[in-house]
């Protein structure tokens, strides 16, 4: 168990603490505040202890990843993207300095915003007794990503000068080695994690390690080669394996059944053959789509056509389960003593698609009332938890995306490995 920041003397220390405020920017404006929010118990918690200082650190968006994409498209559409827009961009989408306002807003006290993320370190020792300092985006700065160590060690030392107590509240970037969500825990005494932390392994590691069972696993998305790691990890729990969306087509073909126009990927239909092997091995039970809703095209305002059974006709493409798959849901999720969910199970996005997907959420939400353990993990099956108005009644909602998927693939998060553990 990783120890966190109840297991430590706060009183008087300077804090440093990495949270993930990545979130949705739109012209300078914050447009999700859910990251924001989970990492406020902890952020309450320190100031309640009075230390001497808490300084808190996020990237926002990937600065130089995004003006490049943002040209691009500018340049698609014919547009200039001119020196101007790009610091106007900048501004709108990666600054922290409206992050750190709307924080102070939601935390009911000033937080400073020096601008900057590194040179800080006189600003920080003469900030006044229990100030919140919240820095600049990290990722301005080449080192906090930069695959030569010496350039992101010596980054890390420097942001380590800021505290006494290093804090990781940031399960979101916990898959990334960068400077200050791993590296900077090399040049610090005391490494603990906040309650977001703690929170996320409490209820994600069962799910790879012990579950309660039965346990079921509703594995969703487009692309089977983004989620065999996955599916490899939680078969070895799980008593059955809900695989739908866009990957469950590529399952389908490597059975032999038709599939119309699916989306597919012929490279992974062996690996999806071995995983069908692997799990009559185990005795996990596979459940694919025994019927659909299609279409002719892959659009918002494609008119849904209903597939009575397994096989997709030539001019049709699957775009969401059919009323018998979601019996077959039904049945087996309101069975299950625990239940992790990463991915739709349609095209939940487009209205006329998004029925399978609005029914898992509602078993799912069912199942936990019934006492059995919710765990949602992943970008798409969060959006779509949100979309039906159900988060509050899942055991637990991940606040990551990528590193919800990289815990439940069995793998050890760098910036959880760094933290002590009691
Ligand atoms: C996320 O949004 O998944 C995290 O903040 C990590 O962001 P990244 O993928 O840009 O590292």
């Amino acid at each position: 168990m990783i120890k966190t920041v109840r297991d430590v003397d706060l009183a008087g220390k300077r804090i440093i603490m990495r949270v993930d405020f990545n979130v949705p920017m739109k012209d300078g404006v914050v447009q999700d505040d859910t990251r924001i929010q989970a990492a406020l118990p902890t952020i309450k918690y320190i100031l309640e202890q009075n230390p001497k200082s808490l300084v808190l650190m996020s990237h926002l968006g990937d600065p130089k990843k995004d003006v490049k994409k943002a040209q691009e498209k500018a340049e698609k559409a014919g547009k200039p993207f001119t020196e101007a827009d790009k610091e106007a961009f900048i501004n709108g989408k990666n600054r922290m300095k409206p992050v750190a306002e709307y924080l102070s807003k939601v935390l009911g006290k000033p937080v400073e915003f020096p601008g900057a993320c590194l040179g800080l370190k006189d600003k920080i020792d003469a900030l006044s007794n229990g100030a919140v300092m919240m820095l600049e985006n990290t990722r301005f700065e080449p080192g906090e990503t930069s695959k030569d160590m010496a350039e992101q060690e010596a980054m890390a030392k420097e942001l380590a000068t800021y505290g006494d107590i290093y804090v990781n509240d940031a399960f979101g970037t916990a898959h990334r080695a960068h400077a200050s969500t791993a590296t900077i825990a090399k040049f610090m005494k005391t490494s603990v994690g906040g309650f977001l932390m703690e929170k996320e392994v409490k209820y994600l590691e069962p799910m790879v390690t012990n579950p309660p069972k039965p346990m079921t696993a509703i594995i969703g998305g487009a692309k089977v080669s983004s989620k065999i790691a996955v599916l490899e990890s939680l078969l070895k729990n799980a008593s059955s394996l809900i695989i739908g969306g866009g990957m469950a087509y590529t399952f389908l073909k490597a059975q032999g059944h038709s599939i119309g126009k699916s989306l597919v990927e012929d490279d992974f239909i062996d690996t999806a053959k071995n995983l069908l092997s692997k799990a009559a091995e185990k005795g996990v039970k596979i459940i694919l789509p025994v019927d659909h809703l299609g279409a002719e095209e892959f659009s918002p305002d494609a008119k849904p056509v209903v597939i009575d059974g397994v096989d997709i006709p030539d001019n049709l493409m699957g775009m969401d389960v059919g009323k018998k798959t979601i019996e077959i849901y039904k049945d087996t999720i309101l069975n299950s003593k625990s239940i992790v969910w990463n991915g739709p199970v349609g095209v939940f996005e487009f209205e006329a698609f998004s029925k399978g997907t609005g029914e898992v959420a509602h078993l799912v939400a069912e199942a936990t009332s019934k006492g059995a353990v919710s765990v949602v993990g992943g970008g798409d099956s969060v959006a779509a938890v949100n979309k039906f108005n159900l988060a509050s009644k899942m055991s637990h909602v991940s606040t990551g995306g990528g590193a919800s998927l990289e815990f439940l693939e069995g793998k050890t998060l760098p910036g959880i490995a760094v933290l002590e553990t009691k």
